[in-house]
């Protein structure tokens, strides 16, 4: 399985922080807020990975990573989104990297206190189709949202105001090579951009979406609030921590 962090958009909700740099540059506690993702694949025992950047200050990634030495990696591959069209914009730059193989892809504000290695088993087991990971949060409305029906996941919605559950899909997700054809079928919503959730919905509605609950705390990091409850957590309990219990399969 190959690995892909999303780490493209222009940080809007950060501004002026955002405004000379870019927003996955900038510092969680003890290290910039890249660094978490891709541990985060690291851990799952992913280590082909592609970086897709955008906006600002995009050759610092460079810099900062070079080759992925300090993960112990042999390689990092890049690539460069232009304007911010979205998540699943972002996601079709990797086609070519993906070289019809499944891939892990984690957005590059998404932090986690454990790892993802049960999921990306079963994921590897499950062999077609996707697998997202959900996490109960108090505020829903920021988030994909899944209406569940038992143990199936009936729809996802975007930021909805009557969330119908309390349950957010986070920024990790796994998918077969056909997620590609999915995203050349996506209209843009509302807010201009090709939707991760439309993605999602995609392969609900065939049948072939299953998920599992992250054990450990999880949050997003791309708002200020956010950015300091991702700053608070990481430094009373550290993330990617490999004894964590992973994400427990809830199919
Ligand atoms: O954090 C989980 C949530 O992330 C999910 O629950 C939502 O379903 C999903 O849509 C997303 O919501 P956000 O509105 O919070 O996503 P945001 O626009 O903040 O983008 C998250 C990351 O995705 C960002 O740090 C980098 C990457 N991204 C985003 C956009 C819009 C790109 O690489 N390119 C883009 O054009």
């Amino acid at each position: 399985m190959k690995g892909v962090v999303l780490a493209g958009g222009l940080g809007s909700r950060l501004k002026p922080l955002t405004k000379v740099t870019n927003k996955h540059l900038l510092p969680v506690y003890d290290q910039p807020m890249i660094y978490y993702p891709i541990q985060t694949l690291i851990n799952a025992g992913i280590d082909d990975i592609m970086i897709v950047t955008g906006g600002n200050s995009a050759g610092d990634f460079l810099k900062l990573l070079g080759n992925g030495k300090d993960f112990g990696l042999k390689h990092l591959n890049y690539t460069y989104q232009e304007g911010e069209g979205g998540i699943a914009d972002a996601l079709s730059l990797v086609e070519h990297f993906a070289d019809e193989q499944p891939i892990c892809v984690v957005l590059g504000d998404n932090i986690i206190e454990g790892n993802v290695t049960q999921a990306a088993k079963d994921f590897r087991h499950q062999g077609r189709g996707a697998k997202i990971l959900l996490k109960q949060v108090h505020d829903p409305q920021r988030f994909g949202v899944p209406e569940l029906d038992g143990k199936r996941v009936v729809q996802i919605e975007e930021k909805p105001n009557d969330p119908k559950s309390d349950f957010a899909v986070i920024g990790i997700y796994f998918y077969d090579a056909s997620v590609f054809e999915v995203i050349k079928t996506l209209e843009p919503s509302e807010r201009g951009e090709l939707e991760i959730t439309d993605v999602n919905n995609h392969y609900i509605n065939r049948g072939e979406m299953t998920w599992n609950e992250l054990d450990g705390w999880w949050t997003d990091a791309g708002t200020f609030e956010s950015l300091l409850h991702a700053t608070n957590l990481v430094a009373k309990t550290g993330a990617n921590n490999a004894e964590v219990k992973s994400a427990t399969a809830s199919e």
